[in-house]
């Protein structure tokens, strides 16, 4: 193998995978609602996707995206989907609303000062006010449909976020084509809840956990025939258990795997090699992992670890035996039971903990976090290896 070849993997966040594994049924969810908006269907519905960190969100939206740019072809130029990608960093006030929607020409010209420079034009926008700017975006949104992407909607303040969707909701029913797609954290959950919107009741939902494990075979084995290197199956199915099918810790995979099939120049990838490859990715899995362990200091650090060895033992929690467990530790730490709401949030927010949207289930964002936190805390947690948990068909043991 030719050692100048761009490593192809991408760990990281929001950068595309070589190969976008396992996730068909939610690229048909959201393929079916762009091309109902495109075809000038104004019922179409809004979808959300939640998931843990590095399951994939954002590379699902930047999908969304070149999904929605392709039905070019389709359609005639005027029902084209535009595509607006919204931070919710930018989004803090009600009056950064319509600056998503303002163009240009919306916005007049306030004063022309003389600077160093030569002229300047200080822009007014138009109307610049919800009322002002609401006719203009049903008007724009009828003549060209809108997506609107946001993504890392957790961030999001639960009234601005329940304001979005009801300017949302009426610009459809004012005949505006808008399809409004969110991804968030777990914590997306909590937002949506004090938003009071009925808006996650009747939109699509997608939940994104690990991957299949032939999902998470594909996701190293396509890109590297692609390259023309081969791996054999025994070797494949080694990374595979090691990476838990988490999609982030498959491309750190990937790029370790180049990295040593680039120094030997080998194009067949063996047990040896997946052994040198394995280091580099303990080194990045531990660094991740003390950073999620280093969010729990102190008294919520003792909570964590015995949690860690209950979600050991059971695998998932219906939200009653959560509540119980997360209670009678508090109280077996001398903790008041008064702070179970609370501690529920921080398991779900620090992601050791999530329940997909179908499911009445806790279960354990990425499995061998959790025998990481108790192996770190018996101080054995430098030498973690990261496969403890069992693989089963169909998906992991949890
Ligand atoms: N289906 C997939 N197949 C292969 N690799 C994937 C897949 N989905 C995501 N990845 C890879 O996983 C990593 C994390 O993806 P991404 O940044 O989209 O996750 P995220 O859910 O948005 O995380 P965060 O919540 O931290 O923003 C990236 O390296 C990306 O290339
Ligand atoms: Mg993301």
């Amino acid at each position: 193998m030719s050692t100048k070849r761009k490593n192809p993997f991408t760990p990281g966040y929001g950068q595309f995978p070589p190969y976008l594994a396992g996730r068909e049924a939610e690229q048909n969810i959201i393929s079916e609602q762009v091309e109902a908006l495109a075809d000038g269907d104004q019922n179409v519905n809004d979808i959300t996707i939640v998931g843990p960190r590095g399951a994939g969100k954002t590379v699902l939206l930047q999908w969304a995206a070149q999904a929605a740019s392709k039905k070019r072809s389709l359609f005639s130029a005027k029902r084209t989907p535009e595509v607006v990608r919204v931070s919710p960093h930018a989004l803090t006030r009600k009056k950064d609303i319509p600056r998503l929607f303002l163009r240009p020409k919306d916005f007049d010209i306030d004063a022309i000062e003389t600077g160093p420079r030569g002229l300047r034009v200080k822009w007014l926008a138009s109307g610049n006010s919800l009322t002002g700017s609401f006719p203009r975006l049903v008007k724009r949104s009828k003549r060209r449909p809108l997506i609107l992407l946001l993504d890392e909607a957790h961030y999001l303040a639960p009234k601005l976020c329940g304001f979005l969707l009801q300017i949302v909701q009426t610009v459809r029913q004012e005949g505006g084509l808008l399809l409004l797609i969110l991804s968030g954290t777990p914590g997306l959950y909590e937002v949506l809840s004090r938003a009071r919107a009925t808006f996650h009741e009747r939109g699509k939902k997608i939940s994104l956990g690990l991957l299949g494990p032939e999902a998470a075979a594909d996701a190293i084995r396509i890109p590297m025939a692609r390259e023309e290197i081969s791996i054999n199956e025994g070797s494949l199915r080694r990374i595979v258990a090691d990476s838990q099918c988490y999609p982030y810790f498959l491309q750190a995979w990937g790029e370790a795997l180049w990295v040593e099939a680039s120094k030997r120049a080998l194009t067949t990838l063996d047990d040896g090699l997946v052994n040198n490859a394995a280091e580099e990715v303990n080194t990045i899995r531990q660094g991740m992992y003390e950073n999620r362990r280093s969010q729990w200091q102190g008294g919520d650090r003792r909570f964590l670890v015995e949690i860690a060895k209950e979600v050991k033992a059971r695998n998932s929690f219906g939200p009653e035996a959560l509540e119980n467990v997360v209670g009678n530790t508090l109280a077996r730490q001398q903790r008041s039971e008064d702070e179970t709401g609370a501690m529920i949030e921080k398991l779900v927010a620090t992601d050791f903990l999530w329940k997909p949207w179908s499911s009445r289930h806790f279960i354990p964002g990425i499995p061998s976090l959790v025998s990481y936190v108790i192996e770190a805390d018996e101080g054995s947690g430098k030498h973690f290896e990261g496969v403890r948990e069992p693989l089963m068909a169909g998906g992991l043991g949890w």
